[in-house]
């Protein structure tokens, strides 16, 4: 199916989960779409649906986003598909359990970077071909675990925390250039996220009221063309999401973090 052509998008961590879910939906939408992660095999899998939905504008880059050349492979790739680049989705991201103190230091750092400094080199990076577009879009994908404190997701969330910050500043900066910021805030959604961050004890929690990755990718893409700055995906998470906001932090922390807090193994 051949659809209107909204120029290019590209989407970090696409090779699996939420990912290749919103690459799915912006090629839906009309767009060329470049899947930028590691694994290749995946990665192609993934261009292969995604392909039949936008008349095979996609492409792929196999890439470790933490390499010191990222930027300027994402930027070349950009180029030598030969469409302009109309939208940027930071996805890629992943987290990590366990109490502060006893998750390694370097692990949290490689979090951070993955999380908070990668969107914030691609966005830079990016934002002059961005404005040169009549019309583009920044996704930016945070998490519920924005919007309060939870033990044994200390760092993670706290990533979280200012990438949603980040981005309704960047949205507030960037009006009337054209260029729009949404920011996603979804819930658990069953993908690879829980075995990635050693939370596998949470699994079946995940599972039972997690979301399938598209209808996320579909509140996310809609958002994202409506220009709207937070969206949280589900309305009982939309729920929580207010009553997080509105009730004293101290006992919000203290009965979600006892959920978490509760299934840590205990190390001997
Ligand atoms: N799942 C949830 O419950 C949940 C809830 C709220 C928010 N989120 C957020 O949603 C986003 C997507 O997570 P997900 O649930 O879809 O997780 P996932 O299934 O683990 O997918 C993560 C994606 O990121 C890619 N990636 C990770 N590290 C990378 C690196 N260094 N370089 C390039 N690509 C890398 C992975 O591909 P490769 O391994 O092939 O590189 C994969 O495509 C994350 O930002 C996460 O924090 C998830």
């Amino acid at each position: 199916m051949t659809t209107p052509d909204k120029g290019l998008a590209v989407v970090t961590g696409a090779s699996q989960g939420l990912g290749a879910a919103i690459a799915h939906e912006l090629a839906r939408a009309g767009f060329a779409v470049l899947l930028v992660a590691r694994s290749l095999p995946a990665l192609d899998h993934v261009r292969a649906s995604v392909g039949a939905l936008n008349g095979d504008r996609t492409f792929v880059l196999e890439l470790d986003l933490l390499a010191p050349d990222a930027f300027d492979r994402i930027r070349s790739a950009i180029t030598s598909t030969g469409f302009p680049l109309t939208c940027l989705v930071n996805n890629a991201g992943h987290g990590l359990y366990g109490l502060f103190h006893e998750l390694p230091l370097t692990d949290q750092l490689r979090m951070m970077r993955l999380n908070m400094e990668l969107p914030i080199t691609l966005t830079h990076g990016l934002l002059p071909d961005l404005k040169t577009a009549p019309r583009s879009y920044i996704l930016n994908i945070s998490s519920m675990t924005a919007y309060g404190s939870i033990a044994t997701l200390a760092t993670y969330g706290g990533s979280k925390a200012f990438l949603l910050r980040w981005s309704r500043a960047l949205g507030v900066e960037l009006r009337g250039t054209g260029v729009t910021v949404t920011c996603v805030c979804p819930g658990s959604i069953i993908t690879g996220f829980t075995a990635r961050a050693g939370m596998l004890v949470m699994d079946d929690l995940a599972r039972k009221f997690g979301s399938e990755p598209l209808p996320v990718a579909r509140t996310a893409v809609n958002a994202l063309l409506k220009g709207r700055a937070e969206v949280v995906p589900g309305a009982l998470n939309r729920i929580t999401a207010f009553l997080q906001q509105c009730l004293p932090a101290g006992p919000v922390e203290r009965v979600a973090s006892g959920i978490y807090l509760k299934r840590l193994p205990v190390r001997k």
